[in-house]
C-alpha cells in the first residue's frame, strides 16, 4: 500500500476576491502536493472558503446582499480561479455546506462531552476583522494584528479550557518538526510559556454561524468553525463508512500551510482543539511569509493587491508559480513588482529552460531527423562525466531543499544544471560538429561528438524538466511532450536517474514554450491593475483634497446630465474616523484613518485649515470608497471624504441627523 500525504491550505475569507498573496499559498501547497503524487504517494490536497462570522455577515450587509449570496459569489471566484490555473485540489471545502456544518457540530460536542467546554460570559476587547478575542485590551485599544480599533463585547459564550493544554502543548512543540519555521516555534513556544487563558468559542450577540449543539442561542466561534474543516472535509464525524474510512486514512495531515499572522489558532487553538477531542495533532505546520506589494502586506484593506487574473493573462500561471517559489525566500517576505516578474520571467525561463529546450531539440531534429541519437562511449569526455555528475548531484539537491520547504534553492541547484549545460553547449559548438558531420568529408568522429553533445544535453533537459514539473505542471508537460516522452505525470520521481533517455526517441513537434516577454508586458500587467483599481477608472482620479464634489463616472451625456447607471458606478459609503493628524510640512492636508465597516482605510484629505484632527475623531463621515488610489505628499489616499464648499471657501464635511451604521452605502 503506498504511503499517503495530506496537505492543507487555509480556508480564505470570503469577505474579499482572491489576489496573489492567496494564489500564493495555493501555488505552494500545490507544488508540493503534485511532487508527492510523483513520488508515489497517496496524496489528498485541500484548499476551500471561510464564510462565517461577523466579518463575512458585515461585508454582505455593505455589499447590500444576504451572507449567504455574499459567500456563494466569492467562494465561486476563489474556486473558479484555482481551476483557472490548474491547482490540483482534491476537495474544496465550504463552511457553509452541510456536511461540514453537522460535523463541527460533533467536534464541539465531543470536546465538550470530554469536559472541555463550559459556559461562561466574555466582557472584553474583540478585533472583527482578524475574528480576535484581544486578551487584556482596553475599550477604544487597537488590535495588536492587524491596528483596527477592538470592539468591546459583554455576551454569554461557552468557553475552551485552553488553560489545561499548556503542559501538553509545550510536549508537542519539543518535534522540532512540528511548527516550522524555526522563528515561528520560538514565537509559539514563548507565548505559551507565558501562560494561557480560556477562550470563548461562540458568540450570541448575532446569527451568522453554525449553531451549538443543543443551544442554538449560540453559534460557534468562527475559528473553531474554520479549525474544524480540516477533518470534516475528509471525514470527522460522519456517519458514513467511507467517510469515516477517508478520515481515517488521511488524518493526521502531513503538512498544513499557513501564512505567518495565522501561526497562534494553528499551533496554540488547533492542536489543542483536536488534544481535547482525543484525537492525533498534524504533524507538520508551516508558516511562509508575507507578498508584499508597494512595501506593505497585500491585502484588501490597504488597497494594494494584485489580482492573479493579471499576470495569467500575460504571462500564464507556470510564469507566476515559478517566480513566487524561486524569488520568494520561504518563511520570509518577500516584494512582488510586475518588474521583478518579467526580469525571472525572461531570464529565467524564456532565455533559461525554454532556450534550452528550443536549441537543443531543434539541432536533434536537424541533425538526427528528429530521434534522439546514441551517445557512443567512445566519443565521450570529461566534460559529459561533468554534466552527468552535475545532474546527478541536482537530483539529490533539489530533493533535500524541497522537502525542507526551501523551494528557492531547490530551483537554484535545478537552474544550475541548466546554465551548465548551456556552457557546455557553447564550448562544444554543436553546430560546428553538424557542419563538419553533415559536410562533404562526413567526418564520422563529428558525426560521433555531435551525437554525445546532442545526447547529454537533451538529457539533462530531460532531468531539469522533470525536477521543474510540480513547479510548473503546463510548461514542463508541453517540454515532455516535444521530446517524445509521453505523459510526465506518469513519470516515478523516486526512479529519476542520469542515462534513462532512451536512444531513438522519436520527438514530437518542436514549438517555443516561454515566448519572451518585451517591455510592454509590464506596463500592459500595470494598467490592467490600475484599471481595476479605480472601479471609477475614467475620472480624473482626484483622491484629495476633499471638498470637491466627486467627478462623474463616465462622460455625461450633451445636456451634462448622467444617468442612474453612472451614479450608481460612484460607491459612497459612511464611515468613523478612528484617527486624524496632521500631515506634516502641509497646512491643508489631514492623514485619517476611516473605519468603514469591512475594511480601515486611509485617506489622506485637504481638510486641515477647516478642521483640527482630534475632534474628527469618533466622527462619521461620508467617503467615495471606490476611487482609484493615489498618493499624496508620500502618502497613499484611497478614498475621498464628501465635503461642500463654495469656490474658495472652506470645506464642510456631510453628515446625518439620524444615527447611521458603518458602512451604510448612499444611494
Ligand atoms: N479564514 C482565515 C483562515 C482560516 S484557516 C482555518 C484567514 N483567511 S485569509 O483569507 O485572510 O487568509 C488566508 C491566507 O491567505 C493567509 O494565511 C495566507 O496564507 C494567505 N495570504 C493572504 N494575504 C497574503 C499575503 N499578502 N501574502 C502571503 N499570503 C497571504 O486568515
Amino acid at each position: 500500500m503506498s504511503r499517503k500525504f495530506y496537505i492543507t491550505t487555509p480556508i480564505y475569507y470570503v469577505n474579499a476576491r482572491p489576489h496573489i498573496g492567496h494564489a500564493y499559498t495555493t501555488i505552494t501547497c500545490d507544488t508540493i502536493a503534485r511532487r508527492q503524487r510523483m513520488l508515489g504517494a497517496d496524496t489528498f490536497f485541500l484548499t476551500g472558503t471561510d464564510e462565517h462570522g461577523q466579518k463575512i455577515e458585515r461585508a454582505a450587509e455593505a455589499a447590500g446582499k444576504t451572507p449567504q449570496q455574499y459567500a456563494d459569489e466569492i467562494s465561486a471566484q476563489f474556486r473558479n480561479l484555482w481551476k483557472r490555473m490548474g491547482i490540483s485540489n482534491d476537495d474544496f471545502i465550504r463552511t457553509t455546506e452541510d456536511r461540514h456544518k453537522k460535523r463541527v457540530q460533533e467536534l464541539f460536542r465531543q470536546i465538550r462531552d470530554n469536559g472541555y467546554i463550559y459556559k461562561g460570559t466574555y466582557t472584553g476587547q474583540y478585533c472583527v476583522s482578524d475574528e480576535l478575542y484581544v486578551d487584556g485590551a482596553q475599550p477604544g485599544d487597537p488590535c495588536p494584528t492587524c491596528g483596527r480599533i477592538t470592539e468591546t463585547v459583554h455576551e454569554e459564550n461557552y468557553f475552551f479550557k485552553l488553560s489545561a493544554f499548556q503542559d501538553k502543548l509545550l510536549e508537542l512543540y519539543a518535534n522540532p518538526d512540528f511548527i516550522r519555521p524555526e522563528t515561528r516555534r520560538n514565537e509559539v513556544i514563548s507565548f505559551v510559556k507565558s501562560g494561557l487563558r480560556d477562550v470563548s468559542v461562540s458568540r450570541s450577540t448575532f446569527s451568522w454561524g453554525i449553531p451549538a449543539p443543543d443551544d442554538p442561542q449560540h453559534v460557534i466561534y468562527v475559528w473553531f468553525d474554520a479549525l474544524a474543516n480540516y477533518v470534516t472535509a475528509i471525514g470527522y464525524g460522519s456517519k458514513h463508512a467511507a467517510a469515516q474510512a477517508a478520515f481515517k486514512k488521511y488524518w493526521p495531515a502531513d503538512v498544513q500551510m499557513i501564512g505567518k499572522e495565522i501561526v497562534r489558532f494553528h499551533c496554540v487553538y488547533w492542536p489543542a482543539f483536536l488534544l481535547a477531542a482525543g484525537l492525533p495533532v498534524p504533524k507538520a505546520i508551516v508558516a511562509h511569509g508575507w507578498l508584499l506589494f508597494e512595501e506593505s502586506k497585500m491585502s484588501k484593506s490597504r488597497g494594494n493587491i494584485v489580482r492573479t487574473e493579471t499576470i495569467l493573462d500575460v504571462l500564464g500561471a507556470d510564469a507566476l508559480r515559478y517566480f513566487l517559489l524561486r524569488e520568494v525566500v520561504f518563511g520570509q517576505d518577500g516584494s512582488f513588482s510586475f518588474d521583478a516578474l518579467v526580469q525571472r520571467y525572461n531570464s529565467d525561463l524564456a532565455n533559461g529552460l525554454g532556450n534550452l529546450a528550443s536549441r537543443t531539440l531543434t539541432m536533434i531534429n536537424r541533425y538526427f531527423q528528429g530521434r534522439v541519437p546514441e551517445a557512443p562511449q567512445s566519443a565521450a569526455g570529461p566534460a559529459e562525466s561533468l554534466i552527468a555528475e552535475i545532474a546527478r548531484k541536482t537530483i539529490q539537491d533539489f530533493g533535500a531543499h524541497f522537502d525542507q520547504f526551501q523551494f528557492s534553492r531547490a530551483l537554484e541547484s535545478a537552474w544550475s544544471l541548466v546554465a551548465a549545460v548551456d556552457k557546455y553547449i557553447v564550448e562544444n559548438e554543436p553546430w560546428s560538429l553538424g557542419e563538419k558531420a553533415l559536410g562533404e568529408k562526413k567526418d564520422e568522429a563529428s558525426r560521433a561528438r555531435l551525437a554525445t553533445v546532442l545526447y547529454t544535453s537533451a538529457e539533462a533537459l530531460r532531468i531539469a524538466t522533470a525536477l521543474a514539473h510540480p513547479v510548473m505542471p503546463d510548461a514542463t508537460a508541453k517540454i515532455w511532450t516535444q521530446m517524445g516522452l509521453g505523459d510526465i505525470q506518469k513519470l516515478a520521481l523516486s526512479d529519476l536517474a542520469w542515462g534513462q533517455l532512451p536512444p531513438g526517441t522519436k520527438l514530437g513537434e518542436v514549438q517555443p514554450v516561454f515566448p519572451r516577454a518585451d517591455k510592454s508586458a509590464v506596463e500592459r500587467m500595470q494598467n490592467m491593475e490600475d484599471q481595476q483599481r479605480g472601479a471609477v477608472a475614467e475620472s480624473p482620479a482626484s483622491a484629495a483634497p476633499a471638498a470637491t464634489p466627486a467627478p462623474a463616472a463616465s462622460p455625461a451625456s450633451a445636456d451634462g446630465k448622467i444617468t442612474i447607471d453612472d451614479f450608481a458606478k460612484i460607491e459612497l459609503r459612511v464611515g468613523v474616523v478612528k484617527v486624524a493628524e496632521r500631515v506634516p510640512k502641509s497646512d491643508k492636508l489631514l492623514r485619517l484613518e476611516i473605519d468603514i465597516g469591512t475594511e480601515v482605510r486611509q485617506v489622506v484629505a485637504g481638510i486641515a485649515e477647516a478642521y483640527a484632527p482630534e475632534p474628527l475623531i469618533g466622527r462619521k463621515v461620508v467617503i467615495v470608497a471606490n476611487l482609484a488610489p493615489r498618493k499624496l505628499r508620500g502618502l497613499e489616499s484611497n478614498g475621498m471624504i464628501v465635503a461642500a464648499s463654495l469656490e474658495g471657501g472652506k470645506p464642510a464635511l456631510a453628515s446625518f441627523l439620524e444615527d447611521v451604521p458603518i458602512g451604510a452605502r448612499l444611494k
